[in-house]
């Protein structure tokens, strides 16, 4: 389903894009630069444990579902979440022979995400919707900013564009599903707002003490220039994340829809983007 504010209905196809990475490259392959590579690589730890949670909590919802195009948008939803869990296992398997430790990381990762199916149902998709927000922001960063991958190796720059561009794809999906099973109401809004604010602090006191561990391993941590390449592309002059804060924060308004962000032009490269995969 995933109306955009235009009343367009977006439906997710699944896609099966195998990236081939190089694990050679898993440390530079971004901009020659551990920090920056590292900084992906770190986000690359939560992906396949979590993206098998954000299909649990959406597929015990499957059955409430009585819209058939939703129930349809679900199925591609766990499709297209499936097969970037299978990639980023592919990625991250690199990463455990570069930095062992990042495999204790991800198993921590995988044990919290354990005790977070302890809790009602409803807080899981919360969070769900909140992670898949936060994944939708960061993935039109990433496609509207070029200088964040332009001297990357290009099957990872496909990899990443390419999950972006699904990401985007689908990015309404779990968020349709919240308001058909909860609603709107006051008590929903709580729950959901409440979800982005729970993830995200949990998600960055996880995330930045990973980043730091691996660039240790590394022997990146006083490497000035490598902090200030990273400075530059996440809060300087490209500053992707410094520019996050306000997509961040309108998921927040009592009315918001992930397609009020409106980018589907976006998606027009998603066809072009799977044959170049095919043929990398
Ligand atoms: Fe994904
Ligand atoms: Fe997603």
């Amino acid at each position: 389903m995933t109306a955009s504010p235009t009343g367009q209905i977006y439906m997710p196809t699944q896609r099966n894009l195998h990236f081939r990475l190089d694990p050679e490259k898993i440390a530079n392959w971004n901009k020659d630069s551990a920090h920056v590579s590292h900084f992906m690589n770190t986000l690359s730890l939560f992906f396949p444990v979590g993206e098998r949670f954000f299909i649990d909590s959406v597929r015990h919802y499957r059955d409430s579902i009585t819209d058939p195009e939703l129930k349809k948008a679900v199925k591609a939803f766990i499709g297209q979440e499936a097969m970037h869990g299978r990639e980023h296992e592919e990625y991250n398997g690199a990463m455990f022979a570069k930095v062992p430790a990042t495999r204790g990381m991800e198993r921590f990762v995988e044990s919290l995400l354990n005790q977070v199916k302890k809790l009602p149902k409803g807080w899981q998709l919360s969070a769900t919707i909140a992670l898949e927000h936060f994944t939708a922001i960061l993935a039109d960063a990433l496609l509207t900013e070029p200088r964040i991958l332009e001297d990357a190796d290009s099957r990872y720059a496909l990899l990443w564009r390419g999950h972006a561009l699904e990401e985007t794809e689908h990015k309404a999906v779990a968020f349709d599903v919240w308001e058909a099973v909860k609603g709107t109401d006051p008590l929903a809004y709580v729950e959901r707002t409440a979800g982005l604010l729970l993830a995200s602090l949990i998600f960055w006191s996880i995330a930045i003490p990973f980043y730091l561990r691996v660039l240790y391993h590394e022997k990146q941590l006083t490497n000035l220039k490598g902090w200030a390449k990273l400075f530059h592309y996440a809060f300087g002059k490209v500053g992707t994340l410094r520019k996050l804060i306000g997509p961040w924060a309108d998921y927040f308004r009592p009315s918001f829809h992930p397609w009020d962000h409106d980018n589907r032009e976006l998606l027009d490269q998603l066809e072009v983007l799977a044959r170049e995969v095919e043929a990398a």
